[in-house]
């Protein structure tokens, strides 16, 4: 299959990859954006893989990811489907590599204006990309016509359901300002819990699934790396717009190594369904 048959439009210097995403608070031309990315799949990864395995992966599958980031899914699904193979797209592909494996396929591209085949895919996942794209349901239905029959289609994004309830105000004060900055630009923390179901539900998808995964900050885990990065990156923004002061910043961050705080944050929830 060559990407070109479907009529895709790819290229790093298009200007319409260059929008919100790219160039905001979450771009890869941060310099801690690598190590977040990576923190992100320290902390997720077990589960994504458990989520595959449980949908009965094959060495043989043919795997679409979407919005790779730094690669640890699409690399470890080459090595699942040495039979099969793997295409990794992301509007910035810096830091993947296709060396990675004979299998993968490294596609630099903007999912909206991006086009495969239809039926070409067994598995097609994206964590943490729908709630950054507007009108998700739309990319949704488009992906999932790529779906073989009997192909599954795995969302995984993070809802803010448990901010409002923090029992620590300081904890709750920076998840909030950080929230409101992700939504000012175009990032929706409640998009999954809304609408993910039934996005996959109106794309024709059946055995629709759910799981949730919550993040828990404070025990020294993955997820505080995951939250400190996030916060070196946007926090001297969040001072700048005035949402936090700098000493209230510091009191969030603080209660990370305080061993009497143990909080929820945010929650991914992971969905999925099959193409009849
Ligand atoms: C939060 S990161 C998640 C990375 C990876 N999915 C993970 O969970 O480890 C979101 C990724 O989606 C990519 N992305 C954002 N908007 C995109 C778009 N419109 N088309 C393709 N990739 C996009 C970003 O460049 C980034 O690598």
């Amino acid at each position: 299959m060559s990407q070109a048959d479907g009529g895709t439009r790819y290229g790093a210097g298009e200007p319409a990859a260059l929008d919100r995403y790219s160039s905001g608070v979450l771009s890869h031309e941060r310099p801690t954006e690598l190590e977040r990315l990576r923190a992100l799949e320290r902390m997720s990864d077990a589960w994504t893989r458990q989520t595959f395995a449980d949908r009965g992966l094959r060495p043989d599958w043919r795997c679409l990811e979407l919005g790779a980031g730094a690669g640890s899914v699409a690399r470890w699904l080459a090595g699942q489907c040495p039979d099969g193979r793997v295409v990794a797209l992301d509007v910035d592909t810096r830091f993947l590599d296709a060396g990675w494996a004979k299998n993968l396929e490294v596609v630099e591209g903007d999912l909206r204006e991006t086009e495969f085949p239809p039926g070409s895919f067994d598995l097609i996942h994206a964590r943490a990309l729908m709630m950054h794209l507007p009108q998700p349901e739309r990319i949704i239905a488009r992906v999932a016509r790529w779906l073989a029959p009997g192909g599954w289609l795995v969302l995984e994004d993070p809802v803010n359901f448990t901010t409002d309830s923090s029992p620590y105000p300081a904890w709750q004060r920076i998840m909030r300002a950080l929230e409101d900055a992700l939504s000012a630009q175009g990032t929706d923390l409640t998009w999954a819990r809304r609408r993910q179901t039934a996005a996959l539900a109106d794309a024709g998808l059946t055995e629709l699934g759910l799981a949730l995964q919550p993040l828990i900050v404070g025990d020294g885990g993955a997820a505080d790396a995951f939250m400190r990065l996030f916060f070196e990156q946007v926090g001297p923004g969040l001072v700048g717009q005035n949402r936090l002061t700098a000493d209230q910043l510091a009191e969030g961050l603080a209660l990370l190594d305080d061993p009497r705080f143990l909080d929820v944050t945010h929650t991914y929830l992971v969905g999925w369904g099959r193409r009849p």
